[in-house]
């Protein structure tokens, strides 16, 4: 959703601000703009409806410059995608600047109020309101401070927010506060920033505060204070982000989507690593026998991930999983209490309805534990007890690594619950199973060109169905998702036994079908469902560990995955065969084709892979 970044500090804040922004774009935008504060002692706002690109070249024709400035990506909520509604708002007598993140629910009232005392809005926007009203209080209030201000303002606010001011009256000091969404402060050795993500300021500084709920930071150029909302102050701790500059650069490849794929051997690596490292004081904390549930609850590619735990987690533990979307878990009076174990599985720690959903477990007296990429996020924090993804910063919309890297820490949970369980006496050999995921990931990532080779004839495809059973279908259901974000095909994931009460009526002449197959007790039944498509008409991509034309060792990518040279004599099946793995981890292999396999559709498709239309990489609204 929308980014947020503010400068104030030595050097011109101008560049600064632009090129945070360009480290904000994956959060997904719809238009963008920046206010400084200029010489004539007003603000300079320069806002564009589109890409940066357009923003950018709007400051070429008319540069502006200042020491502190604040800049914003919108995501559209309330009123279209246009110049007026972009941000940083300001108030009629431009002595407020703001950017935000986040819904206020109640600014119609606020706006009513203040049209009742003489103001006019000129945008449809919720945001607005923030300015006008800092505005106004700041006339009605003299007495008061930006500090004061912005409690005030924050005080009257319903909703969510991350916001960054500027006051044209303390021309050196930028304020921000936050609920519900994230914030962090950067402090560097020129200036202080304020913005929604480590990215945006890494190239600048790796020390970084993380602002908690209505927790208030006051930016000079060389220092930062912090204040509760009754402006008592607060002692935070400076921390030192592990993420290098190069980690969220695209290092020579196409797209971000390519490089979090290529990646992925490493991160498997590391996140193993981590249950020997960073996770162990949690992993061996941890006491199963206490919970008779399991629910895990999360969002998208998340989600999926979830689906593939309850199969691993059921068949090693033997307890009950469910598995639930965090947007319908928040609001069904969900049945858990102290003897739940709720699992949310988020990569941004950041996404509203998880962290709802966390909330709403968590007053029901459920144990929380989260597994999470972005450390300092929100879901980290609060959950009862975190396991961190060592993924890095994923900055493709799109998720690759992070998701694979969800999948490898649900294993080893899985299994150590399991051995603390009694239910297995396997302990060492699943392990070591996990443990060669690394370097059978990479020799899949050694033959990208037998999958890009295929994925250039779906690029016509209006349908794609993904099937797989048991395990299989836990992870059709990501390469759907996955297909459908960036290629803007429609595709559906459906389990292959269900095929015959509905869907198999879609099948026709050439619709592609991506079958999985790596759940070894259950080859046959795919391959009767592979059967029931191809008589139908359909051509069929054959994934998994158990099929032959194993081009990822064999290198014979030709002939294993051509269509028309499939390997049935009529060509209608395609084979891509995967390294053996036991099948409960299958789910991490057969992930990686599959994000190759969208990724190569759309990059024949032209399309804008890293930042797909309509969506945001962290949807930090409800
Ligand atoms: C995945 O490719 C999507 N971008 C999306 O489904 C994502 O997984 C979902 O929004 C959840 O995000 P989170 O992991 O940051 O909570």
């Amino acid at each position: 959703m929308c980014g947020i970044i503010g400068y104030v500090g030595e050097e011109n804040a101008v560049p600064i601000i632009i090129d945070g922004l360009k480290k904000l774009e994956y959060r997904g935008y719809d238009s963008a703009g920046i206010a400084v504060f200029g010489e004539g002692g007003f603000f300079d706002v320069v806002k564009q409806k589109g890409r940066l690109p357009a923003l950018e070249a709007r400051l070429a024709d008319a540069p502006i410059e200042g020491n502190m400035a604040i800049g914003h990506t919108r995501w559209a909520t309330h009123g279209e995608p246009s110049d007026i509604n972009s941000h940083p708002h300001v108030g009629s007598e431009n002595k407020i600047a703001v950017v935000h993140n986040g819904i206020i629910e109640n600014y119609k009232e606020i706006k009513e109020r203040l049209e009742q005392r003489g103001i006019s809005f000129v945008s449809q926007t919720d945001s607005e309101v923030i300015a006008q009203l800092a505005e106004y209080y700041l006339q009605k209030y003299s007495g008061d401070d930006l500090t004061d201000t912005v409690i005030r303002v924050a005080s009257v606010l319903e909703g969510s927010f991350a916001l960054a001011v500027m006051s044209a009256s303390e021309p050196d000091t930028l304020v921000a506060i936050r609920k519900d969404n994230p914030l962090i402060i950067g402090a560097s050795g020129h200036g202080m920033f304020i913005a929604s993500d480590v990215p945006a300021v890494l190239r600048h500084t790796n020390r970084v505060y993380y602002l908690g709920e209505k927790e208030i930071a006051v930016l000079k150029k060389d220092s930062v204070q912090f204040f509760g909302m009754d402006k008592a102050p607060l002692k935070k701790k400076l921390e030192t982000v592990s993420w290098s500059l190069d980690s969220a650069e695209k290092g020579g490849y196409e797209h971000f989507m390519l490089k979090e794929i290529m990646e992925q051997p490493a991160i498997l690596r590391e996140t193993i690593r981590s249950a020997s490292g960073s996770n162990k004081d949690i992993l061996d904390s941890l006491d199963i026998a206490r919970f008779d549930k399991i629910v895990i609850t999360a969002c998208g590619s998340a989600y999926n991930a979830g689906v593939v735990a309850r199969y691993v987690f059921e068949r090693l533990c033997r307890i009950s999983v469910e598995v639930e979307l965090a947007s319908e878990f928040r609001y069904k009076d969900a049945i858990v209490d102290e003897k739940t174990l709720v699992i949310l599985i988020s990569q941004s720690g950041e996404t509203a309805d998880t962290i709802a959903a966390m909330r709403e477990a968590k007053s029901k007296g459920a144990f929380t534990l989260a597994i999470v990429n972005v450390v300092g996020s929100t879901v980290s924090k609060e959950a009862d007890v975190c396991l961190f993804t060592a993924a890095g910063p994923e900055i493709a919309v799109a998720t690759t690594k992070a998701f694979s890297a969800q999948l490898v820490v649900i294993y080893m949970l899985t299994v150590r619950f399991a051995a603390q369980l009694g239910q297995i006496s396997e302990e060492a050999e699943l392990f070591a199973e996990i443990a060669s995921l690394p370097d059978k990931a990479a020799e899949i990532l050694a033959h990208t060109d037998a999958i890009a080779k295929y994925a250039s004839v779906c690029v016509g495809c209006k349908s794609i169905f993904f099937i797989g059973r048991n395990i299989d279908y836990a992870i059709a259901l990501e390469g759907s998702l996955k297909l459908k974000e960036i290629s803007y095909i429609h595709s559906e994931a459906y389990a292959g036994g269900e095929l015959k009460h509905g869907t198999i009526s879609l099948i026709e002449d050439n619709t592609l079908v991506v079958a999985l197959a790596s759940c070894e007790r259950l080859y046959g039944k795919i391959m009767s469902n592979v059967e029931q498509v191809v008589s139908r008409g359909a051509k069929v991509l054959l994934i998994g560990s158990c099929v032959g034309g194993d081009f990822a060792r064999d290198g014979e990518p030709d002939d294993a995955t051509a269509p028309d040279k499939g390997v049935t004599p009529d060509g209608k099946i395609a084979v891509i065969g995967l390294p053996k793995i036991h099948e409960l981890f299958s789910p991490s292999l057969s992930a990686i084709v599959l994000q190759l396999f969208s990724y190569y559709v759309a990059a024949n498709r032209g399309l804008d892979i890293d930042k797909p239309r309509n969506l945001a990489k962290s949807v930090t609204v409800e």
